[in-house]
């Protein structure tokens, strides 16, 4: 390993603490001078680091440089996230998980972009992916799940990632069903989950799970429309998030989610957070829209709902809205 990535590894280990330049030096095995070298060549190549005469150097809060071994300095995972990926700029990170998942790759590798320029929503949407302002990931899995099971996975995830925001930045994270997560009213991610189906269609060959959260405040890119309902972790709670940082989050807490999925305990946390329940909605179905009571959520994160004429529906994909009064 280079004096760069040491640095690097050794400042995201400190947890925000300052390091004496002696000390980095020592550690590094090299002169104080070099360790100075080395942090004006990783500010150069867009890291923020502090440096401060007596106490020495710490990385920035602030630093907004994705980098594979800040990710790995906070990542407490057994197999998420072994191997990450990061791409300046990318298509999208989904194409790319499933062209290597296809082409046999392990899973728990994880594709990272600062900026995808087709970035995919679901529902053949398109999914905004501004340089430098949002987390775009892509995980690639291969576990062993029957067909019931893998339908989970998409609603573990929006559990894994609502809670992994919240602690980072200590506020509440809801869910609209099926899987966009919510600060405020208003989106600040979304989750994209394309499978692939073993031979005999009854078990799961791989999932690629995208999740895409806009982390930084990105007005101009969005548009009229979007800017109505989208937001981002910044502009509801002013905060500045690291992104290698919220990254191992999320791969922390979805490996675990994941690996608890068949008790399907995450559905009573599901429900807690999911903002359709006991409303009255618009939903998709069939390609017609209806108005509906949201009844809540069966044990298979299905949403249940009530139409005009008493008939219960328990739906398991599509999209559904709150309906908005209009006075
Ligand atoms: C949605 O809200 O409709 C789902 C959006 C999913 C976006 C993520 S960003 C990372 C991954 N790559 C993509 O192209 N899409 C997903």
């Amino acid at each position: 390993m280079n004096v760069k990535e040491t640095l690097l590894g050794t400042l995201a280990e400190s947890g925000g603490e300052y390091i004496s330049g002696a000390m980095l030096a020592e550690k590094l095995g090299v002169s104080r001078n070099a360790v100075w070298k080395a942090v004006k060549s990783l500010e150069t190549e867009g890291y923020s680091i502090e440096a401060v005469t007596s106490k020495g150097y710490r990385l920035s809060a602030e630093n907004n440089r994705l980098s594979e071994k800040l990710i790995q300095a906070y990542l407490k995972t057994e197999n998420f996230g072994k191997q990450i990926i990061i791409y300046d700029e990318i298509n999208s990170t989904n194409t790319c998980a499933k062209e290597m998942a296809s082409s046999g790759i392990s899973d728990g590798i994880v594709i990272v972009a600062d900026m995808q320029n087709s970035g995919k929503g679901r529902l053949g949407r398109n999914f905004v992916s501004p340089k430098g302002k949002g987390l775009y990931m892509s995980v690639i899995m291969r576990p062993d799940f029957d067909i019931k099971t893998a339908s989970l996975i998409t609603s573990a995830t929006a559990c894994a990632v609502a809670g992994a925001v919240e602690n980072l930045c200590g506020h509440d994270v809801k869910i609209k069903w099926v899987n966009d997560l919510y600060m405020n009213g208003r989106k600040i991610c979304g989750i994209l989950t394309e499978a692939s189906l073993g031979m005999e269609m009854r078990s799961l060959d791989y999932a690629v799970v995208g999740i895409g959260i806009n982390v930084r405040s990105a007005e101009g890119s969005f548009s009229r429309d979007l800017r109505v309902s989208a937001t981002s972790i910044e502009d509801e709670t002013g905060l500045k998030i690291d992104r290698n940082r919220l990254c191992a989050e999320v791969l922390n807490s979805l490996e675990k989610y994941i690996s608890g999925i068949e008790n399907r305990t995450y559905i009573r946390e599901y429900r807690n957070r999911e903002i359709l329940t006991g409303n009255t909605i618009t939903a998709n179905v069939n390609g017609n829209t209806i108005i509906a009571f949201a009844e809540g959520i069966d044990d298979n994160a299905n949403l249940i709902i009530k139409l005009p004429d008493g008939t219960i529906r328990h739906l398991n994909s599509g999209e559904a809205n709150l309906c908005r009064v209009i006075d």
